[in-house]
């Protein structure tokens, strides 16, 4: 629970395909860090899929180690070090294994990765995984091989993706990459670039044929979903002329094109970015019942001050005007957020700003970290990172021990009503209770009976732990 609240990295589980595992070549790939990652990890295991390689979870036999890593905080990049530390054990039984780094750390480390950690045979930054197989046969002719240029326009749209250690059920589609907005705290500028969008007519097909093959959610991702503009020519929203902006798919029209993909296809979104939320996303998510009624709107910080520092571009006000927008659209909408506790130069008295706007809002769910400083970021150039790690501490346990008490609130205020619920699969509790979620993004627990994975069914909760809501199927 506590790992969950602060940290919301996929934990490196080996990720490898349900079924298809053909090809003769061996591929072990785990991926750290966000939602993002795990889909590039699709793409990359999709690329290699057509060389050959079949995934597997057992590193031993791995003719090829990939790591797609996460740069965003330094505990993140610690993990990866020491995974890569593991590796150097199992190379010396196994020579002929290669280990490549992929993903944020790649691009943030470029070729310095080879000489810290002298066992690396690639370094392959985020846009660069076409180019993979390639890469692969300069490292088995021995020669270390080394991508990390950073694209305009490549957003993978005609690849589709491999679906990694899947329930069938839910998958993420990846309708932008990079980010432009150069938050001063944040390494994913530089980590994967200018923010670009995808073809929607190619984010509708994937979601299509996933529903084809039985999945019932999509979750489409981006760094900041809200700023998808699709123009045709990847031009920014300021430089279309009358006519492009009025042909141009903006992120509600997307939202709506792909809720109409299928009645029983779910649709979720991250991440929403409060300066750039319009109430026109907020009406699109109230008209259509398959699109979840759940934001994950990240605040940082609650003081004007601290958020002007931050380079956010919006202040406490406007963000408690957003809050404002969703409880009046979507009365029943699951909010949750992230934060930053310590942030440089931050007073006692603006921490509280962040208590007291986190008990104005009383949030569902929230990750929560302390400030870690990011080389090259505006905020390591610009301000001096002053707060005593152990202040920071202190501060992320307060904000801990808050958002636990308004987890419970919110959840226990589930209690007593219907919820429906898509079932993803048996409880990892009991083998005699079946799981799923509602549209609120919470779990919701129940008897099997003969109900089946990717239906639908309408649960009477009568109770609740921390973290789950139990009850019965009801007409
Ligand atoms: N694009 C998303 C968030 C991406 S990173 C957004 O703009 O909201 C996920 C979260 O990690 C951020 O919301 C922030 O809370 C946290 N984070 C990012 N950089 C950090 C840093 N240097 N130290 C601590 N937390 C950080
Ligand atoms: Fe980082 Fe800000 Fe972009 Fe989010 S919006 S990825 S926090 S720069
Ligand atoms: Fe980490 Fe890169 Fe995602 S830094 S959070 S994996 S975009």
């Amino acid at each position: 629970m506590e790992k969950q609240l602060i940290d919301e990295t996929v934990q490196g589980q080996p990720l490898v395909l349900e079924d298809g595992n053909q090809g003769n070549k061996k591929l072990f790939l785990e991926s750290y860090g966000c939602a993002m990652n795990f889909s590039d990890s699709e793409i990359v295991a999709s690329i290699l899929s057509k060389s050959g390689y079949s995934t597997t979870d057992n590193v031993e036999e791995a003719d090829v180690v990939f790591l797609n890593t996460c740069a965003i905080r330094d505990n993140a990049e610690q993990k990866v070090r020491a995974r890569l530390r593991d590796f150097k054990k199992i190379k010396k039984r196994n020579p002929g294994m290669l280990v490549g780094v992929l993903g944020c750390m790649a691009e943030r480390l470029k070729a310095k990765l080879l000489e810290e950690e002298k066992l690396v045979d690639m370094v392959v930054g985020p846009d660069s995984y076409r180019d993979l197989p390639n890469l692969i046969e300069q490292a088995e002719d021995g020669h270390k091989a080394v991508n990390v240029l950073l694209s305009k326009e490549e957003t993978y749209a005609d690849i589709t993706p491999v679906r990694l250690g899947s329930n069938g059920i839910n998958a993420f589609i990846s309708i932008t990459r990079g980010c432009d907005n150069m938050c001063s705290f944040c390494v994913v500028p530089f980590t994967r670039g200018r923010e670009r969008s995808r073809n929607p007519e190619s984010i509708v097909a994937e979601a299509k044929d996933l529903f084809d093959k039985g999945f019932r959610e999509v979750t489409l991702l981006g760094q900041n979903v809200d700023s998808y503009l699709w123009s045709g020519g990847g031009l920014k929203k300021e430089n279309l002329t009358e006519e492009q902006k009025a042909n141009s798919v903006g992120f509600s029209k997307l939202l709506e094109m792909v809720a109409l993909v299928h009645s029983d296809l779910r649709v979720r979104f991250s991440t929403s970015h409060p300066k750039d939320m319009i109430d026109e996303v907020l009406h699109i998510m109230a008209k259509y019942e398959n699109i979840c009624k759940y934001v994950h709107l990240p605040v940082q910080s609650g003081s004007t001050r601290v958020l002007e520092m931050m380079n956010r571009g919006y202040t406490r006000e406007w963000y408690l005007d957003r809050m404002a927008a969703i409880r009046r659209i979507i009365p029943d909408c699951g909010i949750s957020a992230d934060m930053i506790s310590g942030f440089c130069s931050e007073t006692e008295e603006e921490h509280q700003e962040t208590i007291s706007l986190m008990k104005e809002v009383v949030y569902d769910f929230a990750y929560m970290f302390f400030y870690s400083e990011r080389p090259k970021t505006l905020a390591e150039r610009k301000y001096p990172d002053d707060i005593p790690e152990e202040i920071k501490k202190r501060r992320l346990a307060e904000i801990i021990d808050v958002q636990r008490e308004h987890s419970a609130i919110r959840i226990s205020q589930a209690v007593g009503k219907t919820h429906r619920v898509l079932i993803e699969g048996i409880s990892k509790k009991s083998e005699e209770m079946m799981m799923g979620r509602n549209s609120q993004n919470a779990v919701v627990v129940f008897p099997k009976e003969n109900f089946k994975k990717g239906t639908y069914v309408n649960v009477y909760v009568d109770r609740c732990t921390s973290t789950t809501l139990i009850g019965k199927v009801v007409e």
